[in-house]
């Protein structure tokens, strides 16, 4: 919903709007060669409009002098005028469909193009960025900005420039061949008729808005009543939840009433004024006829015009009111265009060199937000080929180290190093190319689970796939299923289990067979068994590769090279398993409570 902070300050958002319609202007300008025909067509179109009463003129005139004079001139056909009249209206017709037809490509192409632009920049975006925004909301500003695109460029060419153009053309007809005061009367009705619709359609909107309003709310009560459909049995809430509906809708029922019946107001006033004009207009035309400065066809020309005029202008009250929604609309999605993306390539940016991938962060600082710090003065190295894990507590910044090696954020202070390179001074997509995680939180394309594993080398052959399944453990699994690599995992991967899941963003990370890689829990889903059976696929995945595991479960991580225990954002122990449980503090401590927790012999593995 488009939110006007200071409405007073009409002239800000008026520029606002100049500079949006500027900034469509190259969209157009790409296409200039049919913009330019388009345009072409569309005066043909209004010449030919304009012309008709005027060849209807000639027509009234020379059937009237032969009328008039019967008995003297025999009747004769005004074949040539006719035929000439019936042109017009065919020119009239094909110029305007032509103009639709040649335009309809760049109004198609600009609502293309910007979609794209949009989100190509919604994926240039951060992490952040989209963690604060609902996906659902974008795609609402998305869809309406293209939409608000389209319609602005419709307006133009079609309603707002022709009825500027036909304007001009009436206005030379009228002042050239006739008394200043048609003129002035037609264009002085066309004022009033303007002001008068500008005035009704503000004071209108506000009635639907308000049914606009009323509308989402019954129809989010609604909606939040039947999802909770257990609750509200629970409860035995069914009349609460009813009354409360009926309620807004009857405030939805009120405003749409009145929205309505001010319509009818609006419709009423413009008929009003144009007849008022029309007649005062044709008793002057009367007037010159019975004092016959004007001939009959004058006052028929006269007439037509002016009713030709207002047939686009009682659109409007209509336009006016969806450019207003569709300039607020595109403003939106021009907002988020100009959104900066946080996390950006250095211009000088370097291509990742990875030679044997140790990875060191050295005094990492970070907060989400300033009010929070998560990370304090974070140090370590994981040497090329060896395995790092970090444990602790929920909350204590685990993931945030994942997240930071990733680059999805900067750090405050500190640094974050591959191979001796800074992460922030070398390509984004050389850095994650170079890094496969295994996520907290794996969620799935709704599509085969063979597009969900193959997601990570789009080349790879089905081959490879299944190879990759297979190390995950899954394999047997996605064989034993009826629709087997072709099975849709449903929105977000909601068919799968967590577990199978897991298995798959593990075969993912196998296929993608990057140097560097992050398991994040990536075994938490799993029963001991399954957990026992992919841990040792991934010891031999992990071979060879700089590994980083973040763990709850300490039995799976005793034999990394070294251990991070933290907690609250700081290591608070490091070293080995043995080391660790020597030194007595919170990880033997951790030890202790899981071993007794768990009776499974595996897990006894030491
Ligand atoms: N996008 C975010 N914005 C603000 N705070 C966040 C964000 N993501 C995480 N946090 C906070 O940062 C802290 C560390 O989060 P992180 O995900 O690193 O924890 P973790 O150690 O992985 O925990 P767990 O073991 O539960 O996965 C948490 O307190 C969390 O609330
Ligand atoms: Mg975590």
């Amino acid at each position: 919903m488009y939110v006007n902070f200071r409405p007073t300050e009409a002239p800000h958002s008026e520029r606002n709007d100049l500079q949006n319609i500027k900034r469509m202007l190259p969209f157009l300008w790409s296409y200039r060669g049919r913009v330019f025909i388009a345009l072409a067509s569309l005066m043909l179109a209004k010449f030919a409009i304009v012309g008709i009463p005027l060849v209807l003129k000639e027509i009234v005139d020379q059937l009237d002098v032969t009328l008039a004079d019967t008995a003297s001139i025999p009747v004769e056909l005004p074949l040539a005028l006719l035929l000439g009249y019936g042109a017009l209206r065919l020119a009239n017709v094909l110029f305007s469909e032509l103009r639709d037809a040649v335009f309809s490509r760049v109004r198609y192409r600009a609502m293309r193009d910007i979609s794209t632009k949009v989100v190509r920049h919604l994926y240039q975006l951060s992490l952040g960025f989209h963690l604060e925004r609902r996906t659902g909301g974008i795609s609402r500003d998305l869809e309406r900005g293209t939409r608000s695109l389209s319609s602005i460029l419709n307006y133009l060419t079609f309603n707002i420039i022709p009825t500027m153009v036909e304007f001009v053309l009436v206005a030379a007809v009228l002042f050239s061949q006739y008394d200043s005061h048609f003129a002035l009367i037609t264009f002085g009705t066309v004022v009033v008729y303007l002001a008068y619709t500008m005035a009704v359609t503000e004071w209108r909107m506000h009635f639907r808005h308000e049914m606009n309003a009323h509308d989402s709310k019954a129809n989010s009560q609604a909606v939040d009543g039947l999802i909770n459909y257990e609750t509200v049995k629970y409860f035995n809430n069914e009349t609460y939840e009813l009354h409360r509906y009926d309620k807004t809708l009857n405030a939805w029922e009120d405003a749409a009433v009145k929205s309505t019946s001010s319509m009818a107001l609006l419709n009423f006033g413009q008929g009003a004024i144009i007849a008022i004009g029309v007649t005062i207009v044709m008793i002057f035309a009367a007037q010159g006829v019975v004092d016959k400065d004007m001939s009959l066809g004058d006052l028929v020309l006269v007439n037509a015009m002016m009713l030709q005029l207002f047939i686009p202008l009682g659109f409007l009250g209509i336009i006016y009111r969806s450019m207003k929604h569709a300039m607020a609309d595109m403003d939106l999605m021009f907002k988020l265009l100009d959104r900066q993306p946080e996390i950006l390539d250095q211009d000088d940016a370097n291509e990742l060199r990875v030679n044997n991938a140790t990875v060191k962060f050295e005094q990492v600082e970070f907060a989400y937000n300033p009010e929070r710090q998560i990370l304090h003065g974070i140090s370590f190295e994981i040497p090329p080929g060896k395995k790092l894990a970090v444990v602790g507590p929920s909350g204590a910044g685990k993931s945030t180290l994942a997240r930071l090696l990733f680059r999805f954020y900067d750090v405050d202070s500190g640094c974050i190093s591959v191979d001796g390179q800074d992460i922030r001074g070398i390509s984004q997509v050389s850095l994650r190319e170079a890094i496969g995680i295994v996520p907290q939180d794996t969620v799935l394309f709704n599509e085969s689970i063979f597009h969900n594993i193959q997601y990570a080398k789009p080349g790879a052959t089905e081959g490879e796939v299944r190879r990759a399944a297979k190390l995950a453990n899954i394999a047997e699994f996605i064989e034993n299923l009826p629709d087997g690599y072709d099975t849709i995992v449903g929105e977000r991967g909601l068919k799968l289990s967590g577990g199978e899941k897991q298995r798959v963003a593990i075969a993912r990370v196998i296929l993608k067979n990057p140097n560097i890689l992050v398991f994040d829990e990536a075994t938490s889903s799993l029963d001991s068994h399954s957990e026992q059976v992919i841990l040792q696929s991934l010891r031999e995945v992990a071979e060879e590769h700089t590994t980083l595991v973040i763990a709850h479960r300490l039995s799976t991580i005793i034999d990394a090279d070294q251990i991070l225990v933290m907690e609250q954002g700081m290591i608070v122990e490091q070293g080995t398993h043995q080391q660790l449980l020597a030194q007595q503090g919170l990880y033997a401590n951790l030890w202790q409570i899981q071993q007794e927790k768990e009776y499974d012999p595996v897990s006894e593995a030491d």
